[in-house]
């Protein structure tokens, strides 16, 4: 078989390109450690008010510049939906639903999360600028959705 040797050269392109691709992907997920947000376990949404850590939702301490954010989404709002840390502080985000599919997404950081209810969604991030970070709800969710909303204001 001849080939053209303008396509042997787009062979050759697209192959690279490929090869490229494959080798961003395979840095970014081992490399970088990018990834998508995973479940971090499961919990029954018609008792989650008696169960722990959702029993008490808040934003805690964990040791110093550490936090924990234990949340619940509920059609519409984010209890807590505002938070107070000092800047260069590490947030690691708790979050599920008691009703309806929510969605979490803070301004500024890379944390977006789908909020599922029966579903723990995590995400930790360290906010290195004071200043306030919006949060919403990015998941229709009914008619009060465009009011789900929250901050985390962070303190120089
Ligand atoms: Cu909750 Cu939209």
């Amino acid at each position: 078989m001849e080939i053209n040797p303008y396509e042997k050269i787009w062979i050759g392109i697209t192959i690279a390109a490929v090869i490229f691709m494959l080798a961003a992907i395979t840095l970014a997920s081992f490399g970088l450690g990018a990834s998508l947000p995973g479940a971090a376990g499961s919990v029954d949404p018609r008792i989650l008010v008696q169960q722990p850590p959702f029993n008490t939702p808040g934003l805690f301490q964990l040791s110093q510049g550490k936090y924990q954010a234990i949340m619940i989404a509920s059609a519409w709002a984010f209890n807590p939906n505002t938070m107070r840390v000092p800047v260069g502080s590490e947030i690691t985000f708790k979050v599920t639903s008691r009703d309806v599919t929510h969605g979490m997404l803070i301004e500024g950081t890379n944390v977006n999360l789908m909020i599922l209810p029966g579903q723990i969604a995590e995400a930790t991030h360290k906010f290195n600028k004071a200043g306030t970070y919006l949060f919403v709800c990015h998941e229709y969710c009914g008619t009060g959705h465009q009011t789900m909303s929250g901050k985390i204001i962070v303190t120089p």
